[in-house]
């Protein structure tokens, strides 16, 4: 048995505040009886709806998270924090983990989801999701940086990084990174082979789906149908 409360956060739709929100609206219902005490306990096999439709504890699941600096992209460290010790508990035994890592360091947008397949399709290259960063640097980035980033860079360990884009913004260091592959420290990397040392990171976008403003850092709200809808369809169009 579990609290419905619980139960409708575990999918990862709604928040603990919009769960206790439908609730008072009278928008769940179990087993066709409108419920409104998120304390009442459920059995597994009950069907539970919102507005009507019915929920499963089995569907993939996707969260968008703010992620501040100073957390790992992973599920679970010994020593450090993860971003996974941002979720409730509910969450967190969903199994839940990031889609690609962000450094330590880096902010910004960060999925997590259960669904092995969405993350590939988000972050295969060959699905062309790009994904767009703000940089700041020490130095100014000029045109050169633009001209190394387009034509590709093969960095000091040999590793070869597909083209991406720089865009040049109104103060010289700072600066809008796009990539289609998730490399290891690549835009540092880069940046640093180019003798401009990478100060701040923050993932503004992967795909279609920008950072939620609304969300401060360390929040996160779960993806709505649509956004998933939509990634999947961005993922798929070029490949
Ligand atoms: N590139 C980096 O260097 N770091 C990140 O966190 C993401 C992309």
């Amino acid at each position: 048995m579990e609290r419905l409360d619980k139960a409708l956060v575990s999918t990862g739709r709604w928040s603990r505040r919009e769960a206790r929100e439908l609730l008072k609206a009278g928008r769940v219902a179990v087993d066709g009886i409108v419920i409104r005490r998120g304390e009442e306990k459920i059995g597994e096999s009950a069907l539970m709806t919102v507005d009507g439709e019915i929920l499963s504890h089995s569907r993939p699941t996707c969260i968008m998270l703010h992620k501040p600096a100073g957390l790992l992209s992973a599920t679970e460290d010994r020593r450090q924090k993860t971003v996974v010790d941002l979720l409730p508990p509910e969450l967190r035994k969903l199994g839940l983990f990031p889609v690609g890592r962000l450094d330590k360091d880096t902010e910004g947008l960060l999925l997590l989801t259960d669904d092995g397949a969405l993350a590939h399709a988000l972050l295969s290259p060959k699905k062309h999701v790009d994904k767009v960063y703000f940089v700041r640097v020490e130095g100014r980035l000029d045109r050169q940086d633009q001209d190394a980033f387009q034509k590709g860079m093969v960095l000091g360990d040999g590793t070869r990084c597909l083209p991406a884009e720089l865009r040049l913004l109104a103060d010289p260091g700072e600066g809008l990174v796009t990539l289609r592959e998730g490399k290891y420290h690549q835009v540092k990397r880069r940046l640093a082979q180019r003798g401009k040392p990478v100060t701040y990171l923050n993932r503004l976008s992967m795909g279609p789906l920008s950072l939620d403003e609304r969300l401060e850092k360390g929040a996160w709200r779960p993806l709505t149908s649509e956004e998933i809808a939509i990634l999947w369809s961005n993922s798929t169009k070029n490949y």
